[in-house]
């Protein structure tokens, strides 16, 4: 048997659930925009950067602007030109710097005049010599040769060979692929160590 004094409560909680779930609440209005604010705010109190725009980040770049802030070393001013690279080979030297030196071929039976941007195996190519070479990079020794004036180091400037050592060196032998003259001497083509 339902209790009529339950139920009446019962609908009327219903009821009463209902209808404020349905009444209109207040009014919403949005929250103002405060985007100018806080960039205004963060202008003042983070510093700007020294990089030109769009690399300037002193505003909205957060912990960024901090990191990449400041001169770094060696950091271009703005219009300045990066320096030149430094000649890291002869073969580098241009033509207006070059000089030429007197290489005497013995085997060949003749002297050349040269260039100190230039091989000797390209010197001795370049007179139509039958020269031996193998990797043209100093990583071999099938180009070797033989400076008959002494120590190697005097003469040639080697670029990058990687195969004769101190005392073959010393000894006088070259790798002609990646030797530049820088005095006159007399040189054995086809000699290794
Ligand atoms: S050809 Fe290989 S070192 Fe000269």
């Amino acid at each position: 048997m339902v209790d009529p004094l339950a139920l009446g409560i019962a609908v009327t909680l219903t009821l009463a659930v209902a209808v404020l779930h349905f009444l209109p609440g207040p009014p919403w209005t949005p929250r103002e925009d405060v985007t100018d604010e806080v960039l205004e705010r963060r202008a003042r109190t983070v510093s700007e950067t020294e990089f030109p725009a769009p690399m300037n980040r002193a505003i909205g770049a957060g912990g960024g602007a901090v990191a990449v802030g400041g001169e770094a070393e060696g950091e271009l001013e703005e219009g300045e030109e990066a320096p030149a690279e430094e000649t890291t080979s002869p073969a580098d030297i241009p033509d207006d710097e070059v000089e030429n030196f007197d290489v005497e071929y013995v085997k060949e039976g003749e002297t050349v005049a040269v260039a100190n941007n230039e091989t000797l195996l390209e010197a001795g190519e370049d007179e139509g010599w039958d020269l031996p070479y193998a990797c043209r990079e100093g990583q071999c020794l099938s180009c070797g040769g033989h400076v008959v004036d002494g120590d190697a180091r005097e003469y040639v400037e080697h670029d990058g060979q990687e195969m004769l050592d101190d005392e073959e060196l010393a000894n006088g032998y070259v790798l002609t692929c990646v030797a530049y003259p820088r005095g006159e001497f007399s040189l054995e083509t086809s000699e290794t160590p």
